[in-house]
């Protein structure tokens, strides 16, 4: 199983939508999927659940949800659960179901990661939580891939889910936060896996739990385009998409040997342009299924039939390089 976190330091930019589409677009084709929603703002899960569910998952005073299942490591009665509770959205679609109270972790998460380098047994147990939760509910659920949808900032929740992630994908827009946004999340994930192969030497030999690699390798970028970006002008908008190539090979991929970059269309490091769907994904809100299996009954009418068949074609495609990317190696 693999593991791929989306991510990027700029908020609002349709990185939960895209993770929850991208999920059903993995089901539709067979394969397993978990779904992490490490982002304590839960937005995910209130994409798969209706209100009334994750109302009672949260209140449950067992709680099935991401931080009921690591709480007794953290509160230092335990571990993380061994057999995490999966909520089933689908015959392959499991869902790790975020939760605000994970919020309360960061400072743990924090204070684990300088305890690493001392050797601590459970410094290295709570910064491999998430990994070892991803790992053991993928083995439930017998899944092909992991998820993981985070929150758009650069603290220690983060951290952790990308040491969980084997791939990262970066969403961003051709504006100035998301070009800002790549220089702020490039060096941080290069520091973060340099960071974690030097705890990794520092693993006590008793303790017996298997950690992450943390390679978080970059698997490319995907352009989001919907109506806050287009409704500004075309000029400033090209001048900004013309510089997100360089940028990426120069923060990201660390590629500072002066050679030029390609244009955008001949960028190998673009995964897609995604665009803007408009009336479509109020409805999917409504109708709580993704915008590519939207029907009439579902109020789709007229030209939206084929913006429908345009979307599913566009997560196709999309799931398809992604895929690819991550078989290539
Ligand atoms: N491709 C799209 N077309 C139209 N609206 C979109 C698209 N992607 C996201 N949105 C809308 O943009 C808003 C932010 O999306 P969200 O996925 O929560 O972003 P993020 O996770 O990056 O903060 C939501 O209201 C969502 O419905
Ligand atoms: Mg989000």
């Amino acid at each position: 199983m693999k593991t791929i976190a989306f991510f990027n330091n700029k908020g609002g930019l349709g990185k939960t939508s895209l993770v929850y589409h991208l999920a059903w677009m993995f089901a539709e084709q067979e394969y397993r999927i978990v779904v992490a929603d490490l982002d304590p703002q839960a937005n995910l899960s209130g994409m798969f659940l209706e209100e009334e569910t994750l109302a009672t998952l949260w209140q449950d005073a067992d709680k099935k949800t991401i931080d009921g299942s690591i709480a007794p490591l953290f509160t230092g009665i335990g571990d993380i659960s061994e057999q995490p509770y999966i909520e089933k959205i689908s015959e392959r679609i499991g869902l790790l179901t975020g939760d605000l109270a994970l919020s309360k972790r960061e400072d743990d998460l924090s204070g684990q990661w300088s305890k690493c380098m001392d050797g601590d047994e459970r410094a290295f147990r709570v910064t491999a939580a998430f990994a070892r939760l991803i790992a053991s509910a993928g083995k439930e659920f017998e899944a092909d891939l992991t998820l993981v949808d985070v929150g758009p900032n650069l603290g220690a929740i983060n951290r952790t889910a990308l040491i969980a992630s084997d791939y990262v994908v970066i969403p961003l827009a051709p504006d100035l936060f998301s070009l800002q946004g790549l220089r702020n999340v490039g060096p941080t994930l290069i520091t973060w896996r340099t960071a974690w192969k030097e705890r990794i030497k520092k693993k006590p030999k008793a303790l017996k739990i298997d950690l992450p690699k943390g390679e978080m390798k970059p698997l490319g970028y995907i352009v989001m385009r919907h109506s806050a970006i287009l409704s500004r002008p075309v000029k400033a908008y090209l001048n900004w998409i013309n510089k997100i190539p360089a940028e990426y090979r120069k923060s990201v991929l660390d590629i500072t040997d002066g050679s030029s970059s390609p244009s955008i269309e001949n960028d190998e490091n673009i995964l897609a342009h995604l665009k803007d769907y408009r009336s479509l994904m109020p409805m999917a809100q409504e109708a709580n299924k993704p915008m590519f299996m939207l029907k009439p009954a579902d109020g789709v009418i007229g030209g939206q039939q084929n913006a429908v068949r345009n979307c599913y074609e566009d997560f196709q495609s999309l799931a398809k390089i992604i895929l690819q990317r991550i078989d290539e190696g």
